[in-house]
């Protein structure tokens, strides 16, 4: 019988990290599929951030495995972790645009960090991610003078600029109105199905974790306490997720129509 198998892009195994006394994750096991939307949700300081950048190499485990694309990145060098790296982007929770630099600058910043294209070619694929995000012809503005759902648009076009395989948003739409929420989750799927990639979201925001994702992942305790489709975590029943599935009830009675 033929059987499709998931591909995981990700396999990440008792992954633990603390800093000092503080053990933010203990054990972490999640796997990541080719092509999905997956959301991991949790309270604040649960440690959604610290597994992101652990995701990316910014920060190294205590103990685990990080498996990326079947190759062991676990205790990679720097210098791997680079190259990793360019299948990888990333929108960072606080958007992390440069203020000294304009949008086609700070869009450029990975590109020219990885110094594969000329410089024609990085602003031809500037314009395009800025055409992307529903922003172009903003080359030359300052991220002072853009708005917050701008700025967190600037953000993605950044994190899209190397073609990555997968792209780690963290809090996509946080300090935005509710229909730039929408704006921006209709975003990351038309990246999504656009260009094939690979979304993770680190969310608190449980109408989009609840309505855009695949699948979601409770991250409590240092652990991955339950993943899988928001409806089946809706029908778990666990106190440590009623809190989130309810506020994700209450939301979508209030949610807004968009104009598209
Ligand atoms: N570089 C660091 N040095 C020391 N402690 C850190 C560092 N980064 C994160 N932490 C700690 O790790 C814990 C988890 O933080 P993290 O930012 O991952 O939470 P979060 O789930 O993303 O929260 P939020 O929903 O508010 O974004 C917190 O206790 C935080 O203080
Ligand atoms: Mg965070």
């Amino acid at each position: 019988m033929l059987r499709l198998r998931a591909v995981a892009l990700y396999e990440i195994r008792g992954l633990a990290k603390r800093f000092g006394d503080n053990v933010v994750l203990q054990s972490i096991d999640l796997e990541v599929f080719e092509g999905e939307r997956i959301t991991l949700i949790g309270k604040s300081g649960s440690g959604k951030s610290v597994l992101l950048k652990l995701m990316i190499g910014l920060l190294r485990p205590d103990a685990g495995t990080i498996v990326f694309e079947g190759e062991d990145v676990t205790r990679a060098p720097e210098r791997e972790w680079i190259e990793v790296r360019k299948r990888i982007g990333m929108l960072f929770q606080w958007d992390a645009l440069f203020d000294s630099l304009d949008v086609a600058d700070n869009v450029a910043y990975g590109l020219r960090e990885q110094r594969v294209l000329d410089e024609a070619a990085i602003a031809a694929r500037v314009s395009e991610c800025l055409a992307q995000v529903s922003l172009p012809g903003i080359e030359a503005m300052w991220p002072a003078s853009l708005s917050g759902g701008m700025r967190k648009r600037v953000g993605l076009a950044r994190a899209i600029a190397s073609r990555p395989d997968v792209v780690l948003y963290d809090e996509p739409t946080e300090g935005l109105d509710p229909i730039n929420v929408t704006r921006v989750d209709r975003l990351l799927d038309s990246l999504r199905f656009g260009s094939g990639v690979t979304t993770v979201v680190a969310t608190q925001n449980m109408q989009s974790a609840f309505n855009a994702s695949d699948r979601l992942a409770l991250v409590h305790g240092g652990m991955i306490a339950k993943a899988g489709t928001p409806d089946e975590l809706r029908e778990w029943g666990d106190p440590r997720i009623e809190p989130f599935v309810r506020s994700s009830e209450l939301r979508a009675k209030t949610r807004p129509s968009v104009p598209s």
